[in-house]
């Protein structure tokens, strides 16, 4: 189940707030943020807010620069990109801004709301998805995605929406706009609410000035729980698929890439197949090799591995998948069920699984993890 690119933008006050108390809407940042702002919006499918942040704020949610929007329509792109945004309640002013500016709209709402928003005529401007009693993220970025071809998504806000995307290790990057000025009441809406957050220490990918305020890009690096995938499954995993075209080529064994993080997103080792001139080794073990078996961090480890770990081997006594579980791994996320191209029924996810690792597989990297086997896929 592929997800968009899920981007998270704000303007935060240096003290962390969104947004005063006062009827007007805060300016938090200046013209070159605006500017900034409106370039990100035009490269992006989708635009979505929450409706607090509609009833709060009014906002049209479009691309200004009509060089922007000219450079959309040349590259066969809608001028604008949907908007989209989530209410439980449906209760939203049909006329608001949004609904009446830019190109198309969509609103996933519950089957109440999807009523509400009827009877009020929302849905002569707007699609509007009723996805159940109670609004799952993942069921909207699938929507998004399956249905409306959305592949780079931009959330504008608010609080509330910010803080369940994070917190449910759906963020890919997260933009920051800090502004050099205090809000102070506490009645304000902060960026960030409680609760336990699925991204671990954020890893810094930028700062730029911009103006006043400073511009912070940050990536979550936490692995997800269970059978769900986080975004930094995707980048540890992506980062498994590149490390496999580092390794030395074979026309007798597949190039494989594999990185182990711990819980709480640090990087504990990574490893190639037939790294530091042993022609044998695989990736997983020669990753799980640099890591001490009593690192109290190894069970609530990930593995990632480009290919899925394997269960039978000629060449050492223990396969992969026994490794693995030999380290006390509960989790291994993986590109590329393996072919039959060396032995046949291969099935280390099916292993793993029995003996209880939440194994996931995100086909969507098959093809990089594939990329430098190609030779043996004929
Ligand atoms: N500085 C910035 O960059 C920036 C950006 C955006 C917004 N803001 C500020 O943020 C404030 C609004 O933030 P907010 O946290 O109140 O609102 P919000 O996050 O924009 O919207 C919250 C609303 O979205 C709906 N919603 C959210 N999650 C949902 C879920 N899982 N299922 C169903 N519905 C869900 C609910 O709507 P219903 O109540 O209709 O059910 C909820 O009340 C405003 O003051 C605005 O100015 C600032
Ligand atoms: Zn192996």
């Amino acid at each position: 189940m592929p997800y968009p690119y899920v981007l998270l933008s704000a303007a935060v006050s240096l003290d962390g707030y969104l947004d005063d108390t006062g009827p007007e809407r805060l300016l938090l940042s200046g013209p070159a943020d605006f500017d900034r702002v409106d370039d990100v919006r035009a490269s992006v499918d989708a635009i979505l807010v929450g409706a607090g942040t509609i009833r709060a704020d009014n906002p049209r949610l479009l691309v200004n620069s009509p060089e922007r929007r000219a450079a959309r329509t040349a590259a066969g792109r809608p001028e604008y990109p949907l908007k989209v945004t989530v209410s439980a309640t449906g209760d939203l002013n049909p006329g608001a801004q949004f609904w009446h500016t830019g190109g198309q709209k969509v609103v996933y709402t519950t089957p109440e709301g999807a009523d509400r928003l009827r009877a009020a005529g929302i849905a002569a401007d707007a699609d509007v998805v009723a996805l159940g009693a109670s609004l799952d993220w993942r069921a909207v970025l699938e929507d998004l995605h399956d249905v409306r071809g959305v592949r780079r998504l931009m959330v504008e806000g608010g609080g509330t929406v910010h803080t369940q995307l994070l917190q449910q290790g759906l963020a890919d990057e997260v933009q920051l706009a800090l502004a050099p000025l205090f809000v102070g009441d506490p009645d304000a809406p902060r960026l960030f609410g409680p609760g336990a957050y699925q991204s671990g220490r954020l890893r810094l990918v930028e700062t730029r000035q911009v103006g006043d305020v400073v511009l912070m890009r940050y990536e979550p690096t936490a692995p997800g729980t269970g059978a769900v995938a986080s975004a930094a499954d995707r980048h540890w995993l992506s980062l498994a698929c590149d490390l496999a075209r580092q390794c030395p080529p074979s026309s007798s064994a597949f190039s494989v890439g594999a990185v182990v993080v711990a819980a709480d997103g640090a990087e504990l080792a990574r490893g190639h197949s037939r790294e530091s001139d042993d022609p044998v080794v695989h990736a997983e073990e020669a990753a799980l090799a640099k890591i001490d078996p009593a690192d109290p961090r190894l069970p609530g480890a990930t593995v990632y591995s480009s290919l899925e770990p394997c269960t039978h081997r000629a060449s050492r006594p223990r396969p992969c998948a026994r490794l693995i579980l030999d380290a006390g791994v509960r989790r291994v996320v993986t590109a590329w069920r393996e072919p039959d191209t060396f032995v046949t029924g291969a099935d280390g996810v099916g292993a793993l699984s029995a003996k209880g690792v939440d194994v996931v597989v995100l086909p969507e990297y098959e093809e990089a993890a594939t990329a430098p086997n190609r030779h043996l896929l004929t």
